[in-house]
C-alpha cells in the first residue's frame, strides 16, 4: 500500500506533467505562428510526451488502488522574445520536473516503498534525456548565433579587399 503522503506527491506530479504539456503546447503555438517550424515540431512532440508521462502516473496510481486526481491548470506563457527564450524556459521547466521527481523518489526510499521506487526509475532516466535534449538545442542555437557572426566577419573582411 502506497502511503497517503506519496499518493499526494504522485497526484501533484500528474498536475505538473499536465502543466508541462500545456507549457510546451503554448510554445509550439507561438513558434508555429512566428514561422519557427522546427521549434514548433519539437514542442508539439514534447507536449504529447508530457501527456504520456501524466498518464503513466495516473495508471500507476490506479494499479495500486488509488484514484488519480485531475487538477486545473494555470495559463502558460504564450509569448516569447525568441526561440532561445523558449528553450531556456523549457530547460528551467524540465529542471523543476526533475527536482519534483527526485523529491518523490526520496520519499519513496525513506518509506521503503520499492514499487514506487521501481516505477520512478524510468522517470529519473527520462529526465536525464529530456534535460540533455534541451541543453543540446540551446547549444545548437548558440552555435547558429556564432555562424551569423562568422558570416558577418567574412563580409567585413570582404569590405577591405582590393583597397
Ligand atoms: Fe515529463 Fe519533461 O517531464
Amino acid at each position: 500500500m502506497v502511503s497517503k503522503k506519496i499518493v499526494k506527491l504522485l497526484n501533484e506530479q500528474i498536475a505538473l506533467e499536465a502543466d508541462s504539456s500545456n507549457v510546451y503546447l503554448a510554445m509550439a503555438a507561438w513558434a508555429e505562428a512566428n514561422g519557427w517550424k522546427g521549434t514548433s515540431a519539437f514542442m508539439h512532440a514534447q507536449t504529447e510526451e508530457e501527456r504520456g508521462h501524466m498518464k503513466k502516473f495516473m495508471h500507476f496510481l490506479l494499479e495500486v488502488g488509488e484514484q488519480p486526481v485531475v487538477a486545473g491548470m494555470k495559463d502558460p506563457q504564450n509569448t516569447f522574445k525568441d526561440i532561445k527564450e523558449v528553450f531556456k524556459l523549457a530547460l528551467a521547466h524540465e529542471r523543476k520536473v526533475t527536482a519534483s521527481i527526485n523529491d518523490i523518489m526520496t520519499e519513496a526510499r525513506k518509506s521503503n516503498d520499492y514499487a514506487v521506487t521501481a516505477f520512478l526509475q524510468w522517470f529519473i532516466s527520462e529526465q536525464v534525456e529530456e534535460e540533455a535534449a534541451v541543453v543540446q538545442v540551446l547549444d545548437i542555437i548558440e552555435k547558429a548565433g556564432q555562424v551569423s557572426i562568422y558570416l558577418a566577419d567574412k563580409e567585413i573582411g570582404a569590405m577591405r579587399q582590393g583597397k
